[in-house]
C-alpha cells in the first residue's frame, strides 16, 4: 500500500474522551486532519460542541457527545449513540483524566475520587468501546498516559513556584495504564484489536515562568515544552494501518528529557 493510504484515517470512526481538554483538542484535530471522523466525548457537552464547531468550520468531520466515564449508564448511552449514529467504531483514544487530588498529604477521599474516574470508570468505558470495535471487525486502542507514569517526579521543576507538590494518584493510574496496554494487546488479539500507549511530557499551557525555566532547560528538543503539533503525527500513526505491526508499545514523547 502507498504510505499516504496507510496513514489515512478515511472512513474510520474514532472516539476521543476528554477531547475538549488540552491534549484532547489537539488529538482530535490531528485525527480529523488525517480524514478521520472524530467524536469528542466528555462530561461537558457544551465544551465538546464548541470544539466540534470550531473544527467543522475548518472543514473537519468532528462531532461531540456527552459521557461521564464514572457513570455506567452514561457510558452505555454513549455506546448506543455511537451505534445509532455511525454503526461502527474503529479507534478509541483513552484520554480523559480528572485531577481531584492535591498533593501527597491530601485527604484519601481525593485519591478515591481519582480512582473512581481514572481507574474504575476508565476501565468501564475502555471495555464498552472495545466491544464496539470488536463488533466492527477490529481496530486500535490508544491509551494516553504520561511520562509521570514512567518516572518519579522531578521535584526541581517546582522549585521557586507555588504549584504545590505532585499528587500520587496521577503517578499510580498512569503507570497502571501502561501495563494495562500490554494486557490488552494479549487479551484482545483474537478480536483483531491492537493497543498502544503514548506517554507525553508536559504540554505548554502558560505555566508560571519559573516552572518553564526549570523544565525547559532539561529538554533536548528545542529547550521547550510540547506544543500542539507534537502529538499529532504519533496519534495518527497509531490510529492508522501504518502501525498494524506496532502492538503493546508505550511511546515516550518527552522531547528527549529522559534520554
Ligand atoms: N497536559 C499535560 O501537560 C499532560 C502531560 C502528560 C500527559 N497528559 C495526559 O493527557 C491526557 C489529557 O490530559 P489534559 O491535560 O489534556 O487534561 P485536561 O484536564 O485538559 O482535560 C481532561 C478532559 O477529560 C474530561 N473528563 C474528566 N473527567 C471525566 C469524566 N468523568 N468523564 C468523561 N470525561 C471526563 C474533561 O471534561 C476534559 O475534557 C491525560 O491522560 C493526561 O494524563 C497530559
Amino acid at each position: 500500500m502507498n504510505v499516504k493510504e496507510l496513514l489515512s484515517l478515511k472512513n474510520k470512526i474514532i472516539i476521543v474522551t476528554g477531547g475538549a481538554g488540552l491534549y484532547g483538542k489537539t488529538i482530535v484535530e490531528g485525527l480529523a486532519e488525517a480524514d478521520g471522523t472524530v467524536i469528542t466525548a466528555s462530561r461537558n457537552l457544551d465544551a465538546g460542541q464548541k470544539v466540534a464547531e470550531e473544527f467543522r468550520d475548518k472543514g473537519l468531520d468532528v462531532h461531540a457527545m456527552r459521557v461521564d466515564q464514572a457513570d455506567h449508564k452514561s457510558v452505555m448511552a454513549l455506546k448506543h449513540q455511537i451505534q445509532n449514529k455511525f454503526g461502527q467504531l474503529d479507534v478509541f483514544v483513552n484520554n480523559a483524566v480528572t485531577r481531584p487530588m492535591k498533593g501527597y498529604n491530601a485527604p484519601m477521599e481525593q485519591f478515591a475520587e481519582s480512582m473512581r474516574v481514572n481507574a474504575t470508570g476508565m476501565m468501564d468505558i475502555l471495555r464498552e468501546m472495545t466491544d464496539l470495535i470488536a463488533q466492527s471487525g477490529g481496530g486500535s486502542i490508544i491509551n494516553i498516559s504520561s511520562m509521570m507514569g514512567m518516572f518519579g517526579p522531578d521535584l526541581s521543576n517546582y522549585e521557586g513556584t507555588n504549584m504545590g507538590d505532585p499528587s500520587p494518584d496521577y503517578f499510580f493510574h498512569n503507570a497502571g495504564l501502561i501495563n494495562l496496554t500490554r494486557y490488552l494487546t494479549r487479551v484482545l488479539a483474537d478480536k483483531n484489536i491492537r493497543a498502544n500507549c503514548i506517554s507525553p511530557g508536559g504540554l505548554f499551557n502558560d505555566q508560571p515562568q519559573r516552572f518553564l525555566e526549570n523544565y525547559c532547560k532539561k529538554v533536548p528538543s528545542g529547550r521547550r515544552m510540547a506544543n500542539n503539533d507534537d502529538i499529532k503525527g504519533l496519534i495518527v500513526l497509531l490510529a492508522s494501518e501504518a502501525s498494524a505491526y506496532i502492538n503493546g508499545e508505550n511511546i515516550l514523547m518527552d522531547g528527549g528529557m529522559h534520554a
